[in-house]
């Protein structure tokens, strides 16, 4: 049985007692709606040396702007809780908004320069919200592995950064995308899309799989050359693109050629309605 835990200090006791135990503690952060992009990283926890394994379960406020979804972000706890005992869970972590941000809350952790780009013009506070919110869920669970979806890249870049600054004794693992049968990125924002914009924001997936094949057919092909090609498909498909971008696929900032022998990340945002999605690919 996975145990749920709502307080910090709780989570602490268990966790400290895990360690006593001779346990490797591995933490997977969420805001829940699980599917199975998220039970992957269930999967990659263990499969990186983790014996117990934490889910956070918290729809953060602070990560979401004043015109963002955080009232209409889907929740369902229990059929959450139901999916993480399939996957033998050990503790599910649902801190309530009051525990998480005492009033007033005057710290915050910012990460200054790999936050400014991509999502972070269109959600200038973002990513504060998001890196204070890990922070504390690093300090709530202690662990000692802790892993984050290839699907949000810029993010895992930021926390790889946060935890290498600010000496975070974590190990980060970064997960490859796990998609939909027809290539759709699964996101828990999937489930706004009515059936026809589903099918046509299928237009983002085709695009980078595309570029992907372009890239590896012509290794000197030019990157400007991938990049209007993928925004060219996604606004034939009736998608409003808000970025393509090449980056480094280390650090997510950006890059501006193809140089032999490192790797890039092509990231793409993009709205089908009113629903924004974002998806990227290696080169
Ligand atoms: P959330 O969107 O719930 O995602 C939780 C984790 O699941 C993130 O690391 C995300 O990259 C990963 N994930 C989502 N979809 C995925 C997919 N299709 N394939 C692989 N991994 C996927 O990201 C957040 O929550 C929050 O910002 C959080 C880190 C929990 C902080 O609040």
């Amino acid at each position: 049985m996975a145990q749920v835990i709502h307080s910090i200090s709780e989570l602490q006791q268990w966790s400290r007692a895990a360690h006593k135990a001779g346990k490797t503690v591995g933490l997977v952060p969420t805001m829940g709606f699980l599917h199975d992009g998220h039970l992957s990283l269930i999967d990659a926890a263990r499969a990186n040396g983790a014996d117990a394994v934490v889910i956070s379960i918290f729809v953060n406020p602070i990560q979401f702007g004043p015109n963002e979804d955080f009232a209409k972000y889907p929740r369902d706890f229990e059929r959450d809780r139901a999916l993480c005992e399939a996957r033998k869970v050990d503790v599910i972590f649902a801190p309530g908004v009051e525990d998480m941000y005492p009033e007033p809350l005057t710290c915050h952790v910012y990460e200054d320069t790999i936050s400014k780009n991509l999502c972070g013009k269109s959600r200038p506070i973002h990513f504060e919200g998001v890196t204070t919110v890990v922070s504390k869920l690093f300090n709530a669970a202690l662990p000692d592995l802790a892993v984050f979806g290839q699907k949000d890249a810029q993010q895992a870049a930021i926390i790889r950064r946060m935890v290498r600054d600010l000496n975070f004794p974590i190990r980060i693992i970064t997960a490859p995308i796990v998609r939909e049968a027809d290539g759709l990125a699964m996101s828990s924002r999937n489930k706004y899309l009515s059936e026809d914009e589903h099918r046509r924001a299928l237009a983002i997936s085709s695009s980078l799989f595309r570029a992907q094949k372009k890239f590896a057919a012509q290794p000197g092909i030019a990157a400007a050359k991938l990049i209007a090609d993928i925004r060219a498909e996604i606004t034939a498909a009736g998608g409003l693109v808000e970025y393509v971008e090449l980056t480094d696929s280390d650090t997510m900032l950006p890059a501006v050629s193809l140089e032999p022998g490192k790797s890039f990340t092509i990231a793409v945002a993009a709205k089908f309605g009113s629903t924004r999605l974002i998806d990227n690919i290696q080169l």
